[in-house]
């Protein structure tokens, strides 16, 4: 099935369901991820902020687990984005004339292309390939091309994995699990559960941005799908639920209306209230994150916090 084809169908199936969804994948057009880099700037989005402080002040103590010794490494970035974070470490590293090779994957060619010159331009003695796939052909084509004796470190920062239902977390680990050796690395950034006002605000911002964000789905199945949506009529409406650490998403209809769209010769009903689920973006404490290593058969190495405790990057072995 080729891209928009995948669209159509994955709307089709998740307004069709009594719980009406859309998938948080298709948030990521090129005017999503446009809002999602100023989502990244907001006072209120405290994570990046503090994952950066995390990589900071922690390089060299990370360096000492990514080499183990002497060995040289590959560092893997997956959903590298602007590499932001990660070029905390590659500064660090590069300075220290440290062997390692940097593989950042991204599935936005726009995106890896401006990355991989800004990569060329502040770090010209980098060994890095940048490569636009996804994750599983990004790991099946490393598979191949490893040098001998190369560790693999694979990073999965952002507290993306938080996007994950909890099955699909232990399935991402169990299917990275089949791409490496005993003894290579992943470190996860994960968001922890905190005062639930804090992570309220991260997403309700005062701007309105992550409000943007959730319409901007009804704007793209408009332009893609030929949709009629009126995303004034539309609320976005987020919710923290401190009993499971889930933060989620949604859009609620503000009026009972129908919803043509051409590409699947369909119309949706909408009640007054409805709502459409967009994302979950899971908060999580220590001990779900030592279960989840645990049940995916790896060991923890260590729990890397910022000085607040919002946030960890926690280091796995296999
Ligand atoms: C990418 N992901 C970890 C973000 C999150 O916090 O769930 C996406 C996001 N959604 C709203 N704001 C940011």
């Amino acid at each position: 099935m080729n891209m928009e084809d995948k669209f159509a169908e994955d709307i089709r199936k998740g307004l069709s369901a009594s719980q009406k969804s859309i998938p948080y994948q298709y948030f990521y057009n090129e005017r999503g991820s446009w809002l999602f880099q100023q989502i990244m700037q907001l006072p209120e989005y405290y994570l990046p902020g503090c994952e950066r402080s995390i990589l900071e002040s922690n390089e060299a103590a990370l360096l000492d687990f990514f080499q183990a010794g002497n060995q040289e490494f590959n560092l893997i970035d997956l959903g590298a984005g602007d590499a932001s974070k990660t070029k905390t470490l590659l500064a660090a590293y590069e300075q220290r004339d440290v062997p390692f090779t940097y593989t950042p994957v991204d599935l936005s060619t726009s995106i890896l292309s401006a990355l991989s010159e800004s990569l060329n331009a502040a770090y010209p003695n980098l060994n890095f390939e940048a490569l636009n796939k996804d994750y599983w052909e990004a790991m099946e084509y490393l598979q191949h091309k490893t040098i001998k004796g190369q560790r693999k470190v694979v990073l999965f920062l952002g507290a993306n994995i938080g996007n994950f239902t909890q099955e699909e977390s232990r399935a991402f680990l169990q299917q990275l699990k089949s791409y490496l050796a005993p003894g290579d690395l992943i470190m996860i950034g994960f968001d922890l559960r905190k005062r639930p006002e804090i992570i309220y605000k991260a997403y309700l911002d005062s701007k309105g941005i992550t409000a943007a964000f959730n319409l901007n789905l009804l704007h793209r199945i408009n332009q893609e799908l030929g949709g009629n949506f009126k995303p004034n009529y539309f609320r976005f409406y987020p919710y923290y639920n401190p009993l499971t650490g889930a933060l989620m998403s949604n859009l609620v209809s503000l009026k009972k209306q129908s919803v043509r769209i051409e590409a699947l010769d369909m119309d949706f009903q909408f009640e007054q209230w409805e709502a459409i689920h967009t994302e979950i973006s899971k908060k999580h404490t220590l001990a779900e994150i030592e279960t989840l290593a645990k049940d995916a058969g790896y060991k923890v190495k260590e729990h890397f916090l910022d000085a607040k405790n919002y946030f960890v990057d926690s280091l796995f072995e296999l």
